[in-house]
């Protein structure tokens, strides 16, 4: 396993340590959230009574590979704890998300949770956010006005693609990954999009982690919001 595989494992089993049994857990999405759900199952085979809300039909299904039950998120009043991957997160654990596509879900799970674990590779802390382009989710019919507000507000637009085919989310809309450059204001910059008619959610996750546990080498090391 290379040295950013290891690092995600770490971090992974570092944060499945704090799940306690009869909670409700959020599962992430993405590679680094792999280890998490694939831990989250070795301890409901060991007994533990874990009931688990999931962030992408992908998840969802791993986790009932896994044996792990599953909640709706529309029957869930509360989540004890979620733990879910990012793209980039800063000092004060604003993050980006979304580059497997499921933000939308990410965001709803993350909101419901008493605590968002963030777990990462060394690669994801950056000083300023934005080296990543912001996913945008998109309703289909919105695509072009969506799209003139965002080049607008300054972005250089993308329109995500998979297989020359344009990728489609879970919720069956697009996503326009947004180039703003290194951003002064991420907060400011939410704000904004959250404004923007026909924008579902976008990837720009701010004050909603708890805590980060980051990777690095062989250790972990845990940034407490
Ligand atoms: C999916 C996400 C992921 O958490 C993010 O893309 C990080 O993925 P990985 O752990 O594979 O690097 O937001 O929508």
């Amino acid at each position: 396993m290379n040295w950013s595989e290891q690092e995600k494992k770490n971090s992974a089993l570092e944060a499945v340590k704090q799940i306690k049994d009869h909670q409700i857990i959020g599962l992430g999405t993405g590679s680094t959230a792999f280890y998490a759900i694939q831990a989250v199952g070795e301890l409901v085979k060991s007994g533990m009574s874990l009931q688990a809300v999931a962030t992408s039909v992908h998840t969802e299904n791993m986790a009932a590979e896994l044996g792990i039950k599953l909640l709706k998120p529309e029957e869930v009043k509360e989540i004890d704890l979620t733990i879910d991957g990012a793209d980039e997160f800063d000092s004060a654990l604003n993050l980006i998300k979304g580059g497997g596509g499921a933000l939308f879900r990410e965001k709803i799970v993350a909101s419901l949770s008493k605590k968002e674990i963030i777990i990462a590779d060394s690669s994801k802390m950056v000083e300023r956010l934005g080296k990543f382009k912001i996913p945008v989710e998109v309703v289909p019919f919105g695509l072009s006005y969506v799209t003139q507000q965002l080049k607008k507000a300054g972005a250089i637009c993308y329109l995500r693609e998979r297989n020359d085919k344009v990728f489609l989310t879970d919720n069956q809309n697009y996503i326009i990954d947004a180039d703003f450059g290194l951003l002064d204001d991420p907060a400011a910059l939410a704000e904004k999009l959250n404004q923007i008619e026909g924008v579902v959610a976008h990837g720009l996750f701010i004050h909603l982690a708890t805590q980060v546990i980051m990777g690095k080498g062989d250790h972990v090391v845990i940034y407490d919001g």
